[in-house]
Formats: C-alpha cells, structure tokens, sequence
C-alpha cells in the first residue's frame, strides 16, 4: 500500500510512523510519504489559502495550489491522476469513516489524502480533484492531519503483517465476523481484583461456550448502543456468569 498525504504539517506525522503496526507495514513494503502543499505553491511568500467570495470567516486552501502539488508530485494533471488512483479529501461533512469504508480502503493499492486546514478548501479541490470526501465525525478538528492520521491508523492496522497478528483484525469489532457489532469484553490475569471476578465460562476452557458466550455478549453490546448510544452508563450490566442471555 503507497499512501501520500498531502499536508502543510508533514512533521505532524512523526510520532504516528513510529508506530509498531506503521513500521511493520513499511518493513513488508507499504510507503507513506508527505508533500507539503507550500513547496509547491506557484504564489508568493509561500502562500496556500485565501479569504472566501462572498466574505465570511476563516481562509481556504486555494485550488491552484492543491493542482499544483499534485500535479508537482505525479507529475500529471490531478483530473489524469484521479482517474488512477483514490484521492481522498478529508473533510468534516464527507462520508463518514466506519469498518466497511476502512475495508474498502485497505483494498486499494495506492491512496492519496488531501488534508485541509482553515475553513476547508475551494469547493473545486473536492469538484474536480477528489474522488470521496471522507469524515472521521461530525465535529470540526483544526486541520485535516489528525483525520489523515486516524484514516492511516485504522487502514495500516488491517494490511497483512502489520499486527504481527494474523487473526487481530478478524473477530474485533464491526467486522463482518461479529456482525458489524462491537467486540464481546476481554479480561486477563489476575483473575479476581478487588472482589472483580473474570466470568466463569472465560476460565472453563470449554471453547464452545466461550464463543457463544462472546458471541452473546457482542450483539448484547450491538444491541445497547442502539437503543441508547450516548448513554451507556443508565444501560443495563451485561450478564458476567457466562448463563444464557435473555
Ligand atoms: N477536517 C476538519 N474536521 C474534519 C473531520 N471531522 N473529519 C475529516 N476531516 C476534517
């Protein structure tokens, strides 16, 4: 997977290649590399924004500039380089990030992300260079890099290798093996902590009733976060002795 992400904050990025599951992903042949939308602006003093038409708050990413880098970077008219591969402008209001759209992205071999900052970009980046526009939520973040890096994160974490896991990415929540609904709990050693205890069926070695009880236990969770998904405390406790749910 070669991933660019265009950006005016490259250093932002550091602590994010440190990252075991980035390292392993670019150990097995995966690239992430950065270009900075102000090396490449054919304005002066290294500018890349501007005020909006028709006044209003805030700056935006100008489109000669965002041509400009993709076109200095591919050395093709971003219209040509769209046709070839994904190239994705994060933005607040865009498809909303989930485990499908994270699936679909694994699935490409070559990704380009367009991260803003200021008010966002001219309206045209997204016209006429994108293919998507994608969200990591309904809020605003200051720029479009912390949104680039969940979208890395969450794509890297599933290319093969990169858990150093194999079976990591399969049965964790809203994958397709769980149904698309959260994972069951997990618990570790020890085993009783402040009068805590681990559920019994967990420490039965019985495999079958271990999976359906994790099975139970995901759909439980599925099931509370619909009814009442900003309110988890008021939800009812999950049954911990491994019996039969309701
Ligand atoms: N840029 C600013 N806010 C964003 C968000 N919520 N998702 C993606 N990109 C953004």
């Amino acid at each position: 997977m070669e991933i660019d992400v265009f950006t005016l904050f490259p250093e932002a990025f550091g602590w994010f290649e440190r990252q075991r599951h980035v390292t392993n992903a670019i150990a097995r042949g995966s690239r992430l590399s950065y270009v900075n939308y102000r090396d490449h602006t054919p304005l002066g003093a290294g500018q890349v924004d501007d005020t909006p038409f028709g006044g209003g708050a805030g700056m935006l990413i100008r489109v000669d500039v965002v041509d400009a880098a993709i076109r200095a970077h591919y050395g093709r008219d971003p219209l040509e380089v769209r046709k070839e591969r994904r190239v994705i402008a994060l933005t607040p209001g865009g498809r909303l990030l989930d485990d499908a759209f994270v699936d679909e992205l694994a699935r490409e071999h070559r990704l380009t992300l367009l991260s803003g900052r200021y008010e966002g970009f001219d309206q045209r980046v997204l016209d006429h260079f994108a293919t998507d526009e994608l969200s990591i939520g309904r809020y605003v973040l200051a720029g479009g890099e912390l949104a680039a890096m969940v979208v890395c994160d969450a794509v890297i974490r599933k290319l093969p290798g990169a858990l150093g896991h194999e079976d990591s990415t399969l049965e964790e929540s809203f994958s397709e093996a769980l149904a698309g609904a959260p994972e069951y709990p997990h618990y570790s050693r020890p085993a009783e902590y402040r009068g805590w205890i681990v559920p019994e069926v967990l420490l039965s070695g019985h495999h079958g009733l271990i999976s359906q009880w994790r099975a139970d236990q995901s759909r439980l969770r599925g099931a509370r976060a619909r009814e009442a998904p900003t309110e988890p405390a008021d939800l009812p406790v999950a049954d911990h002795t491994g019996g039969p749910l309701p």
